[in-house]
């Protein structure tokens, strides 16, 4: 589709540092600044997750204490839920445990002490994810027809052609960067293609969930602001891809279908917006780091990809599987709104609880062997990376059409992957992932 968007907005971001290195050059120029934590269990910590030396620490709570408080931290006092179970029981109880933004939101990171309510509520686009009910019925509800199983499978040919043309593009033998060459390029590519957006300015969609899963860019002010201007320019743009796409007849993509949808009407236009916004942006980094992290656990595990190899009917339980040993989001935060003892300890209204889904997806109690990836494990499908109970992933089964079409259309191609490189992680503590990975593909 041609747009008369991209040249507006566009070129600059191009270019532009994300916002993990902004947040590094930003430490580097104000050391003072560096989040101090003291805390052994303060896991909000970004350097356990870039380094990868998160594992041990989460072991040790889920021994030890599997829902403790840490105070003192940069995001001040919070409650750290490590187990399965527990975070089963927190996300079972959204009425004591809420994702609201007016209470806080759903990730670690708090709005400025000293922000005006009026300039938060202004800054706040709408989205279900932050709401509780009876709001956050209504609206899941009405987006949530766009991922039935029969709109899954409508979409299935054009992923699988998208897919194939990015993995036909690929050099043999040669060294490249699987997280921009395949990653970025299929998760843009194909939220584009599905919700219609102008195909040349994909790379924006990067640009703002890179903004936007950057939980860590809350502690600097100057920075958050500079968050929320990005954040503000993509409504903006949204906005007038909205408008526009009203103006034209209906057509098959997601958006078009979202403006034509009877029960859309009782959306208000910040509504909408921000319902569009969560879908395409919150799609986008969740499932572009389980691309990269697949690639990574296959390699770390040769033995493991040796049997998907021999054996392509296992595709299907290895995707459930990389999604739990991936874990793309670390975490999703509730606060309380009454007082509750949960595991035996007893939270106060008021009090931050984090549900770390990264611990969860490794508790030993539901996984057996759980820091190696096993592509047969029969309870892959437990895992805890969708989250659970009313705010349960709605894009879940269009992540796992992807990851599976990925993996089916390597396979077809006899693609195997090896990590030849360079490998950097996200500075972060909600977004996991990878900001770069160099690999070497060769036919097997
Ligand atoms: C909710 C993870 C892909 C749209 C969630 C939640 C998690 C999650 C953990 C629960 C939030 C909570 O309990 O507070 C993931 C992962 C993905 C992925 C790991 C990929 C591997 C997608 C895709 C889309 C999407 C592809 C849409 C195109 C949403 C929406 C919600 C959500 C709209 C809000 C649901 C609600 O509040 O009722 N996701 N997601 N996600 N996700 Fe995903």
């Amino acid at each position: 589709m041609a747009t008369q968007f991209a040249d507006q907005t566009a070129f600059t971001y191009r270019s532009s540092p994300t916002a993990n290195e902004v947040f590094e050059q930003w430490l580097h120029a104000n050391p003072q600044a560096r989040p101090v934590h003291t805390h052994p269990w303060d896991v909000s910590r970004s350097d356990i997750y870039v380094n990868d030396t998160w594992g041990p620490i989460f072991a040790e709570m889920r021994a030890q204490a599997p829902v403790n408080k840490v105070t003192g931290t940069p995001y001040g006092d919070y409650w750290n839920v490590v187990s399965h179970k527990a975070v089963l029981h927190v996300e079972s109880l959204p009425e004591i445990f809420s994702s609201s933004w007016q209470h806080g939101g759903i990730t670690i990171g708090d709005p400025p002490p000293d922000i005006d309510p009026a300039k938060l509520a202004e800054r706040q686009l709408p989205m279900f994810i932050a709401m509780d009910r009876p709001e956050h019925t209504g609206q899941r509800r009405t987006v949530a027809p766009a991922f039935t199983p029969g709109k899954i499978v409508e979409m299935e040919a054009e992923i699988r052609r998208r897919t194939a043309a990015v993995l036909d593009s690929l050099p043999l033998g040669e060294r490249f960067d699987w997280v921009d060459q395949v990653s970025i390029e299929l998760t843009t590519g194909m939220l584009a293609i599905l919700f219609g957006f102008p195909w040349e300015d994909r790379r924006l969609l990067t640009f703002w969930s890179d903004w936007a899963g950057d939980v860590e860019l809350t502690l600097a002010s100057e920075l958050s602001d500079q968050r929320f201007e990005f954040l503000g320019e993509m409504a903006h743009y949204f906005q007038r891809l909205w408008i526009d796409r009203m103006g034209r007849p209906p057509s098959p993509d997601l958006i078009s279908m979202m403006i034509h949808s009877p029960a859309m009407n009782h959306m208000s236009p910040q509504e909408f917006m921000g319902n569009l916004i969560l879908l395409i942006v919150g799609g986008n980094d969740t499932t572009r780091n389980t691309m990269s992290g697949i690639i990574h656990a296959l390699h770390q595990f040769p033995d493991q990809r040796a049997i998907l190899e021999a054996d392509g009917s296992l595709i299907p339980n290895a995707v459930q599987e990389c999604i739990r040993f991936v874990t793309p989001l670390s975490h999703m935060r509730r606060t309380a709104v009454s007082d509750a003892e949960l595991f035996g300890q007893q939270i106060s209204a008021g009090d931050k609880v984090v549900m770390w889904y990264i611990s969860a997806n490794r508790d030993e109690a539901v996984f057996e062997n759980p820091d190696k990836l096993i592509v047969t494990r029969e309870n892959a499908r437990r895992h805890l990376s969708f989250g659970h109970g009313i705010h349960r992933c709605v894009g879940a089964r269009l992540a796992e059409l992807q990851l599976r079409v990925l993996l089916e259309e390597m396979r077809e191609r006899r693609l195997r992957v090896h990590v030849a490189g360079k490998v950097e992680r996200v500075r972060a503590n909600f977004v996991h992932g990878f900001r770069l990975m160099e690999v070497e593909v060769e036919r097997y």
